[in-house]
């Protein structure tokens, strides 16, 4: 596994692949991986020839009172585990080297963004669409992998790669669990012992609000309040959104019908989580 920590050294290796007629898949990550991050690998190496890797903690994407000095960090143990899952090429940049001059341009994400986690972090995903336009420029992927735990940004790079006219195709992967239905996120090693214990309700009653729609409420508000009354009563954190909308348009919606996503971003004391289900009602 060749290891890169320079854009020169990578878009060298990258002309040799691409030279020799290999395709490319691409796996964007802040490193500390888990079973997720292990997930996409696995779908991008039974796909390609090569499977290039990058580990880049972006700062561009965090807010100033976010988790940027706390977000979990062990290159050793990823380069490990990158190479146990059958990675080529990993990328690890500085941040100096991702953004060495102050920037002539921006990014600017402007649809679907008011809503679930841009209206919660204002200006996180101008910062994801910059980094991983500037990662497929280096990399020049023939595909992209991108968690669905993440469905917002899944639908932010879609809908960049369709208006940039960018040549990647995205595909989204499943949400990879722990045995007890939460989420895998880097994140939750930032979890006290009790948050962790009681956080899989997290998922529990979104499955439940699903269930609920599958049985006959249409009406969004309802099932909003649902959620929300559950997690007042049964989690010891706060509430940053419940909401359900369209999906992948992520526009609100009064009554339930067609492809919808049901999500949830939830504080603790440390660590905000984020979860969500996505599933279409059939429906003549
Ligand atoms: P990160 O949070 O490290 O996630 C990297 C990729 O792994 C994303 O596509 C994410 O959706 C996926 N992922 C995370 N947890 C997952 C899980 N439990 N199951 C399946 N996939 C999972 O997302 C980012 O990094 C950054 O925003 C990035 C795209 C790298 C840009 O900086």
């Amino acid at each position: 596994m060749i290891i890169c920590r320079t854009k020169e050294a990578l878009r060298t290796e990258i002309k040799t692949k691409k030279a020799e007629g290999k395709s490319i898949g691409f796996v964007p990550t802040m490193g500390y991986l888990h079973e997720g991050h292990l997930h996409l690998v696995e779908q991008a190496r039974a796909e390609h020839d090569v499977v290039v890797l990058s580990i880049f903690v972006n700062p561009l994407q965090f807010g100033p009172n976010e988790d940027l000095d706390r977000y979990p960090r062990d290159f050793e143990r990823d380069e490990r585990l990158a190479m146990e899952a059958g990675v080529d090429l990993v990328f690890y940049p500085t941040v100096e080297e991702m953004y060495p001059d102050e920037p002539s341009l921006a990014i600017h994400v402007k649809k679907g963004t008011d809503v679930l986690c841009g209206a919660s972090r204002p200006g996180h995903f101008d910062g994801v669409a910059t980094v991983v336009l500037k990662l497929f420029n280096l990399v020049q992927p023939d595909d992209a992998y991108f968690g669905m735990k993440d469905a917002q940004q899944v639908a932010v790079i879609m809908n960049m790669v369709r208006d940039l006219n960018l040549d990647v195709r995205i595909v989204p992967c499943e949400t990879v669990r722990e045995t007890d239905g939460l989420a895998k996120s880097s994140r939750n090693v930032n979890l006290t012992a009790e948050e962790r214990t009681e956080a899989p309700l997290l998922y529990q009653t979104l499955q439940e609000a699903k269930e609920i729609i599958l049985t006959g409420e249409r009406e969004a508000d309802m099932v909003r309040a649902y959620l929300l009354k559950q997690y007042e009563d049964r989690l010891s954190g706060n509430v940053d959104y419940v909401e359900l909308l369209s999906y992948p348009d992520l526009e609100p919606i009064k009554t339930i019908k067609g492809t919808v996503i049901i999500a949830v971003a939830y504080r603790y004391s440390a660590v905000r989580l984020i979860d969500n289900i996505v599933f279409t009602l059939n429906e003549g």
